[in-house]
């Protein structure tokens, strides 16, 4: 199964991010065809039956989220598209943005249609200058072309778009923090329910999608929904963008249908360096298990991932060879769940700061045996008690990894004399791995 390109069909096409160009290659004639032909409920029900799923990292099914918003109130509705992309290992939004802005555009307005709202949001990571010129530009010139602002094409429906930068938080990427951020407030994230597509933006009814979510819906509209299950496997339709980095020896995005293999998508991307071996990777982006050489033919689908404890993610592979040391891994990743903590709730403020902590001391060569118990139940323990998916991610990077890898672990430990002092105090907690 080689590469399949849809969503990075054009995009080493020449100045494609120009609306010209994004015409000539096709571009905005699905709109032109859906605004005057397709009625939104009509295309709420093709996205759902196309059985898309979010790009985002949850996988939630993307149509059947669209259908719960309210029909029957007089609030506005928002479309919001989520390109906060702050996770290590994941640039994909960014080359979509950067490349093909109108693909995503075109995307948001059917979406938008559909649930019919009349103002979309895209927030933005902070750091993504370039997309975010991109992005305001590919607007600008929508909007004079007549496909976005007032009676678009004549339809009588209209639509406004608005790029927001956000001040680069990983935590923003997190929805209901994102609506908090596009308010005006501090990144930290909302009691659920009420979910946003209840109570979002201003309280008002809002639809969050991934900008890959989002640009999938063009090729949904235009092909239809029997097309799209064709790509991919049952219950994981259609493609991917995979991102490839570390130890690879051609990084960057590659497209391909679901359930393609992780050793396809490694050799497509070249395989690994010269004279080196593949020892583990982080298929979903760093807020997942790591999976070893064991896994290398498993099918790439949210439902396999979770089997082997953990996840697809954002299908970002973080690839590790012989020369990686699990030990420095598991320390600089809880590093970043340290910083990115937003501190509202204290299992997740406190417990990534204890790790470091532990971690360090590990690293440092004095870390003791009991320091192995101490990592397995604070995370489980985080993972089970913290406000927001956040923790729940930065538990089992770590956690596997010191199951996957013990001996690189107490390796570093032997170095300690006093490595085999008595833990002085142990957590006793229902949600310990050990006391299920
Ligand atoms: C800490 C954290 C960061 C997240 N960052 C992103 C992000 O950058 N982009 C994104 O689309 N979803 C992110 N998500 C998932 C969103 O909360 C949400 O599920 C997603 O935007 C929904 O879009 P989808 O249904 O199209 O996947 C994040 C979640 C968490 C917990
Ligand atoms: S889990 Fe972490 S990021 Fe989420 S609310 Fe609590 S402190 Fe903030």
């Amino acid at each position: 199964m080689g590469e399949k390109r849809l969503l990075l069909a054009h995009i080493d096409a020449k100045d494609q991010y120009k609306i010209a160009n994004y015409e000539a290659n096709g571009g905005y004639k699905v709109l032109q065809r859906a605004i005057s032909t397709i009625k939104p409920k009509e295309i709420v029900d093709m996205v759902k039956e196309s059985g898309l799923r979010g790009r985002g990292g949850a996988g939630f099914v993307t149509g059947m989220k669209w259908s719960f918003i309210p029909q029957d109130t007089l609030e506005p509705k928002y479309l919001v598209c989520n390109c906060d992309e702050s996770e290590p290992g994941t640039f994909k939004d960014r080359l979509l943005i950067e490349k093909d802005p109108h693909q995503l555009i075109e995307g948001m307005i059917l979406s938008a249609y559909a649930i019919q709202s009349n103002l979309a949001f895209i927030y933005c990571r902070g750091e993504y200058f370039h997309g975010i010129k991109r992005l305001t530009k590919a607007v600008h010139e929508a909007k004079e072309k007549g496909y976005l602002g007032q009676n678009i094409l004549g339809s009588g429906y209209s639509l406004e778009i608005i790029v927001h930068t956000g001040a680069g938080a990983y935590i923003a990427g997190e929805e209901t923090a994102l609506l908090n951020s596009l308010e005006g407030y501090r990144a930290t994230p909302r009691l659920k329910p009420p979910f946003p597509a209840v109570s979002g933006l201003y309280g008002s009814p809002t639809i969050i999608n991934n900008v890959e979510t989002l640009c999938n819906v063009v090729h949904i509209v235009g092909n239809g929904a029997v097309w799209f299950q064709g790509i991919g496997v049952p219950k994981n339709t259609g493609t991917k963008i995979f991102q490839l980095s570390g130890h690879i020896k051609n990084p960057g995005c590659y497209e391909f249908p679901l359930g393609i293999t992780l050793r396809e998508v490694i050799d497509t991307a070249g395989g690994m360096l010269p004279g080196r071996t593949f020892k583990a990777c982080y298929p979903g982006g760093s807020s997942c298990g790591v999976i070893t050489a064991r896994d290398l033919d498993i099918s790439m689908t949210f439902e396999t991932l979770a089997a082997v404890g953990s996840a697809l993610g954002t299908a970002s592979i973080i690839v590790m060879d012989d020369t990686a040391d699990m030990v420095k891994v598991a320390s600089r990743l809880m590093q970043f769940y340290q910083n990115e903590s937003c501190g509202k709730c204290t299992p997740c403020r406190e417990g990534t700061r204890w790790m470091v902590q532990v971690l360090s001391r590990i690293e440092a060569g004095k870390g003791t045996f009991a320091d192995l118990t101490t990592i397995d139940e604070v995370c489980t323990l985080m993972a089970a008690n913290s406000f927001c998916p956040l923790a729940q991610g930065a538990a089992p990077p770590v956690v596997s990894a010191v199951k996957e890898f013990r001996s690189e672990f107490e390796a570093y430990i032997e170095k300690n004399p006093d490595a085999r002092v008595k833990q002085k105090m142990r957590i006793a907690y229902p949600y310990m791995s050990g006391n299920r």
